[in-house]
């Protein structure tokens, strides 16, 4: 255990190159390398996120349940030196278990200059326990204290309770009224925008030395 522990600071360095890592009551985040790509996508394939996400258009062929399952059981990349130097997302986190021993989901930040959009999704094992706010919350303080953006944006369907809920619950307010708007595969909702605002944001060591 001890030996465990020990590994795993080692293997831990923190923000550096264009990688990131945060931590939050109950999970892990760090920047995605390649290894990570399968679980990442596993954890949204399921019918229930694809409804909000709307990446695939209905009868689709996508991994099936099984395969999900094992994607999203693979032990989750020690990200060493080496591999954290080329980073697949540089705005997007990863999220693991905090004793980063099970992939939990991914926040992504769409980044504007001066704003930046966050989304993501969790894993279906690790929904409805109150970890979404976590989830979006990273996504915040990537933004925020990370990568020196004052304002974020995020946008849901109206009737994503746990969605609106988990975004309310870290800050974030309406900022427009609800309007109509396309998912990738075509289908219209009703989406709702948020923001949330610091006048104070800040820029980690990583992004300080990063040029893109
Ligand atoms: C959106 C998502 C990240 C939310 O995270 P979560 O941890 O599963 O959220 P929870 O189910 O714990 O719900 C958050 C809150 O909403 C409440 N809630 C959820 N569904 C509800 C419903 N149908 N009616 C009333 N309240 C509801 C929960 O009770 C919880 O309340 P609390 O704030 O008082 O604790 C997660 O559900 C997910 O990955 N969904 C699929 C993809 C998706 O929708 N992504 C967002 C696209 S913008």
């Amino acid at each position: 255990m001890v030996l465990r522990a020990l590994w795993r600071e080692l293997t831990d360095p923190g923000c550096g190159g264009r990688s990131h890592v945060l931590r939050t009551e109950n999970l892990y985040f760090r920047t995605p390398i390649a290894w990570d790509l399968p679980a990442a996508q596993a954890a949204a394939l399921d019918d229930d996120a694809q409804y909000r996400l709307g990446w695939t258009t209905p009868g689709e062929a996508t991994p099936s349940g099984p395969a999900r399952t094992r994607a999203l059981n693979t032990a989750p990349a020690v990200a060493t030196g080496h591999r954290r130097a080329h980073p697949t997302l540089p705005y997007g986190l990863v999220a693991l278990t905090s004793r980063r021993d099970r992939y939990v989901g991914l926040v992504a930040l769409k980044h504007d200059p001066g704003t930046c959009e966050v989304g993501g999704y969790l894993a279906p094992a690790f929904r409805g326990q109150g970890l979404g706010r976590e989830l979006f919350g990273a996504g915040l303080r990537l933004a925020h204290e990370h990568l020196g953006t004052a304002t974020v944006t995020a946008e849901c369907e109206i009737d994503n309770v746990a969605a609106t809920r988990s975004l309310c619950s870290i800050g974030f307010v309406p900022s427009r009224d609800p309007e109509p708007r396309e998912l990738p595969n075509g289908r219209v909702v009703i989406g709702c925008r948020f923001r949330r605002s610091t006048t104070a944001p800040t820029r980690c060591r990583a992004s300080r030395s990063s040029t893109t």
